[in-house]
């Protein structure tokens, strides 16, 4: 059985011009860090992404900076031994669990997934190419508006009638109801300096947006170049078609 349909939001990114927006990345990043990243990997991630062209926009400085708060495992070292190191800008973003199987045992069972391509699993189980995806928006859109949701169908309590096995939660969105997440997020529990509203509304907004910047990192150029081909497209079209008319002039 399924979950409900997630309600269809509003992204920044959605549509032929679509871009991030930079503070709900930045916001995003910080949930996913405070949050998400007990539990669920970022592996394709790099640090130094944070600083790339089209990404949550920090420069070099800051995203070694980022880095540096984090302790990297390293090794073995000129004895053989291994040994944890300040992260560089070089490293990706560091797993909580050692494998799949400590993943899986310290969450009843069920290894919480990596999070890099999260935004786009469900695009992809509708089998079109990603352009196709792309150009009718509502498809890209799918993945976001379905992890967005997830964050918020958390209830309490079921309705009337259902219950859930034990170890797992209901939400509304989750394919069957009964999901091995606990509740990630609750009002007030990650603070934002730019003075966005500390509700689980917003903190769900951001990090989605920051998961389909995780996935999608080269979206934004990807789209301006693809503009430029239609209006360059556009434009040999018309000296094509001038040409041949010269060209075939005294053709009779
Ligand atoms: C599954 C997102 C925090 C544990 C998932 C899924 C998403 C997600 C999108 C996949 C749902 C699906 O398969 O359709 C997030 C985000 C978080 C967060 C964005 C931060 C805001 C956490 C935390 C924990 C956790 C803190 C651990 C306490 C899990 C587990 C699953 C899961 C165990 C597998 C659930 C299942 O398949 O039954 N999460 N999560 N997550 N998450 Fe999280």
């Amino acid at each position: 059985e399924g979950g409900d349909k997630p309600p269809a939001q509003t992204w920044s990114f959605s549509g032929p011009f679509g871009k991030y927006d930079r503070g709900a990345l930045q916001r995003g990043l910080k949930v996913y860090k405070e949050v998400c990243s007990a539990c669920h990997s970022l592996s394709y991630v790099a640090f130094r992404n944070l600083a790339d062209p089209g990404g949550p926009g920090y420069s070099e400085a800051q995203a070694t900076a980022f880095a540096s708060e984090y302790k990297i495992k390293d090794g073995p070292n000129d004895q053989g031994e291994m040994f944890e190191r300040p992260g560089r800008t070089a490293d990706y973003f560091p797993a909580p669990f050692p494998n799949e199987q400590a993943a899986a045992a310290a969450n009843g069972g069920k290894a919480p997934p990596d999070l890099s391509l999260m935004t786009k699993a469900r695009s992809y189980e509708r089998g079109f190419p990603q352009f196709v995806i792309d150009f009718f928006t509502q498809y890209q859109e799918q993945g976001p508006d379905y992890v967005d949701a997830i964050l918020q169908g958390f209830e309490d309590k079921p309705p009337a009638g259902v219950t859930v096995p034990e170890g797992t939660y209901y939400n509304k969105y989750f394919p069957g109801h009964a999901i091995k997440m606990p509740k990630p997020l609750s009002d007030g529990q990650v603070t934002f300096d730019d003075g966005s509203p500390a509700t689980v509304k917003q903190y769900a907004h951001d990090v989605t947006t920051f998961l389909m910047w995780a996935a999608e990192p080269h979206m934004e150029a990807r789209k301006r170049i693809g503009m430029q081909v239609f209006v360059f497209l556009i434009i040999f079209a018309f000296l094509m078609y001038f040409t041949k008319r010269k060209v075939w002039a005294d053709a009779h």
